[in-house]
């Protein structure tokens, strides 16, 4: 082996705190990378340094910041020992703090080619995509977790599933909510030349948003917009597995058409005791005739929650909403940071500082 060869092979230990979970890390190599090669449940979102979900605490050793957002991570933070795991590489041995590392089993990761079974228009920029995946095994993966699409240049594009594991009766496949941005390389061509039997490739699944089972809080599910996918997909686990700890659901939207799926989550409120439904709107018309809360759905929860110190909140959808909630419920509500869950839809535009 030679010298160079030697150097991109060499191995570090990552120890994440306080579990003690220790995994080995190539350098060139991410640390979240080397986590999800080894299966150690690092929290992560976007993996592109972009959403700030795998922020985590450097207690000591050496690490090189690839590209990132200042948002993700300021100057101050990485000064002051905060380091972005998906765009982190060690220099050497390195140790972590990271409260929400979790015990839950990793799925294997799989490149799979699907085939778009079902295209259905939920409202005017929401389109449910339903795929179908090879029958040959069943796709194992956490209610609230993600896919990537590979397209043919390499770039990929994330998209939680929207129904839960156990919801793939008769054949394996999923249930994407898919929001059209205009401009979008990939959300362009599922609101224009996508038609069913259309063959593409994706990998997954990938994410750290998923219901903590270990846990008997109530629960606050906070949606904006598409960020409703998941959710859907912990509501139809919740049901599926019994579990009756109170939830309340927050979804929100500009206008009452964003909230797509708004008589299925009437049906399962009026269904299951445990779960209540505020749908929230911000910018209704006089012609919606909308007489139901309005506002900024995370300050909904602000309004109507004096305390959230002893709850789980598991927020999804647009990175404003995601990154304002975060911040005013464990500055204003009590909650503990590691109790905050979730999945910040960040795209190019908040890559290139759109
Ligand atoms: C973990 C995760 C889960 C997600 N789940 C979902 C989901 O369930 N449903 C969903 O709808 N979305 C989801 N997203 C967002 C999704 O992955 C895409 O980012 C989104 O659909 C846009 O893809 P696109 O290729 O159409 O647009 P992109 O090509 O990414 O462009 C997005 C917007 O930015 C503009 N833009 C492109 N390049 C630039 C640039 N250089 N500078 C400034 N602006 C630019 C485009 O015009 C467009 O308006 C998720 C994201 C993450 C990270
Ligand atoms: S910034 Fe690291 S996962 Fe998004």
């Amino acid at each position: 082996m030679t010298s160079a060869e030697a150097a991109t092979t060499a191995a570090f230990q990552i120890t994440v705190q306080p579990s003690g979970r220790a995994f080995s890390a190539n350098t060139g190599q991410t640390i979240l990378a080397a986590a999800i090669q080894s299966g150690v449940g690092l929290p992560y979102g976007c993996k592109d340094g972009a959403c700030g979900s795998c922020k985590c605490k450097k207690i000591s050793g050496t690490v090189r910041h690839g590209e990132h957002q200042p948002k993700a991570l300021s100057a101050d933070e990485e000064a002051a020992g905060l380091v972005l795991t998906c765009c982190a590489e060690p220099l050497s041995d390195v140790v972590l703090e990271s409260r929400q590392v979790t015990d839950e089993s990793a799925y294997p990761i799989k490149k799979m080619p699907v085939r778009v079974s079902t295209l259905e228009k939920k409202s005017p920029d929401v389109m449910q995509v339903r795929l179908q995946l090879p029958a040959a095994d069943t796709f194992r993966y956490h209610a609230g977790q993600y896919i990537e699409f590979i397209l043919r240049d390499g770039a990929r594009r994330a998209y939680s599933m929207a129904n839960a594991p156990h919801t793939q009766t008769e054949a394996p496949g999923v249930e994407l909510h898919i929001r059209h941005m205009p401009g979008g390389k990939f959300t362009d061509h599922v609101f224009g030349a996508m038609k069913e039997k259309e063959i593409l490739r994706v990998e997954g699944p990938f994410g750290s948003f998923f219901l903590r089972e270990d846990s008997d809080k109530p629960i606050v599910l906070l949606a904006s917009g598409t960020g409703f996918a998941p959710i859907k997909a912990l509501i139809e686990h919740l049901q599926f597995k019994g579990i009756t700890r109170p939830t309340a659901l927050y979804w929100g939207g500009r206008r009452p058409e964003d909230l797509y799926m708004h008589d299925w989550v009437q049906a399962r409120a009026a269904e299951l005791p445990w779960l209540r439904y505020i749908p929230v709107i911000s910018n209704a018309l006089p012609e919606d005739g909308w007489s139901g809360r309005t506002g900024f759905v995370h300050q909904a929860v602000l309004d109507d929650v004096a305390d959230l110190s002893g709850h789980q909140v598991y927020a999804c959808g647009a990175p404003i909403v995601v990154d304002s909630a975060r911040a005013a419920y464990s500055a204003q509500r009590g909650l503990p940071p590691e109790e905050f869950f979730a999945d910040s839809f960040t795209s190019e535009a908040d890559k290139h500082g759109g």
